[in-house]
């Protein structure tokens, strides 16, 4: 192909992390020749700004084999049942794809790649990249370097997830309650089964064995795969908190060699992509607010606990560095890495 600006679809265009991703496309320059939004057939001919200019946004309709010939790179922001039906023909029109669904994270021969922590996995012989979880995203950001410091022997991890990492469904759902209640109203649930709004809740448990919920699922093999330790013990509790944007995590690592907290600080502070905001004399720590729109991934409460472990507060935008963030930064580091070129 060998272009240096690139024909660039994006799929679910008009869900939260599609819409995100045509802003930061537009926000970084990546050198787009034209953008290709698609949706569902309720979003057909709706128009998104991209360069100071409004594109119409197609609808993707069962059957129509074509749609992604001549494009360079495509996006996916949809749920994993319909990247399932299009990602593939994406392929095989002969587009690079990077999608963010669950689908394909765990195929052993998709990479999963954050790329400051495993883009060395990039090549141009992969047609097809999987971004991972947003929680996964944040917590992996972490550990990577201090487990490059300090090798990790276990990580436990409490998440505290905004209602956006669920789809735009969940953010209207919180609005509808949180309103619907004040006004002494019926709270109706459609998205979550339990209401969200003035509650926090977990996800039934999905492995029987473990007792796991699909997101505590993802998220330990998503971080055994991304850091490539396949026996790393990863324990997680995923919580759903009544918060718009941008997910929390409390995160507890046992390492080898033992850390103070100020030397975790300071792996931290050093890591790209990493914002130490930690001073426990002027109260200072991330909260969700804090970061919505911010690209790093944010940590404070950095503490030891008596027998060696590490205690941290991790913060990020869930839509940015959690999803449409990363997804064009793996598109930005091919490019880097190929001469400006995708081929
Ligand atoms: N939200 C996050 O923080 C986050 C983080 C990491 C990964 N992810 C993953 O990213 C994906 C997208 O999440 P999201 O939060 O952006 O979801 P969302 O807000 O619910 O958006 C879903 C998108 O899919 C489109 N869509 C629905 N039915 C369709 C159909 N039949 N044909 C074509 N397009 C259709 C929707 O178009 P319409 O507007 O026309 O309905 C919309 O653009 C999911 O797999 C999610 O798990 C999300």
């Amino acid at each position: 192909m060998g272009k240096t600006a690139l024909s660039v679809g994006v799929i679910g265009a008009t869900g939260l992390v599609g819409q995100e991703m045509v802003e930061i496309l537009d926000e970084r320059r990546f050198p787009v020749a034209s953008l290709h939004p698609f949706a569902s057939e309720h979003s057909a001919g709706a128009t998104l700004s991209f360069q100071n200019k409004d594109v119409s946004v197609k609808a993707l309709r069962i059957g129509e084999k074509d749609v992604f010939a001549g494009l360079d790179l495509v996006l996916g922001a949809t749920d994993s049942k319909l990247a399932r039906a299009w990602v593939p023909l994406a392929v095989s029109a002969g587009c690079l794809v990077i999608d963010n669904s669950s689908a394909f994270r765990m195929e052993a021969d998709v990479p999963l790649v954050i790329p400051e922590v495993n883009g060395h996995l990039l090549s141009s012989r992969h047609h097809l990249i999987a971004n991972p979880n947003c929680s996964t995203a944040q917590l992996v950001m972490v550990l990577k370097p201090l487990h490059d410091a300090a090798i990790l022997r276990r990580v436990s991890v409490t998440t505290f997830q905004s209602v956006s990492g669920t789809g735009k469904a969940a953010v209207d759902e919180l609005m509808y309650q949180t309103q619907a209640i004040l006004s002494f109203k019926e709270a109706k649930r459609e998205v979550y089964q339990q209401q969200i709004a003035f509650n926090c809740i977990v996800d039934w448990p999905c492995d029987p064995i473990t007792g796991d919920s699909e997101e505590e699922t993802k998220i330990i093999a998503e971080t055994r795969k991304i850091l490539d330790i396949a026996q790393l013990p990863v324990f997680a509790t995923t919580v759903r908190v009544p918060v718009l944007r941008s997910h929390a995590e409390s995160v507890h690592i046992e390492t080898e060699k033992r850390l103070s907290a100020n030397e975790a600080r300071a792996i931290l502070a050093a890591a790209p992509g990493i914002t130490v905001y930690d001073d426990p004399k002027r109260k200072i720590y991330p909260t969700p607010l804090d970061v919505v729109g911010q690209d790093n991934v944010y940590v404070g409460r950095v503490r030891e606990d008596h027998a060696g472990g590490i205690y941290l507060w991790v913060v990020a935008d869930n839509l940015r560095k959690g999803a449409a963030l990363n997804a064009v930064q793996i598109a930005e580091y091919l490019l880097k890495g190929s001469n400006g070129r995708l081929s």
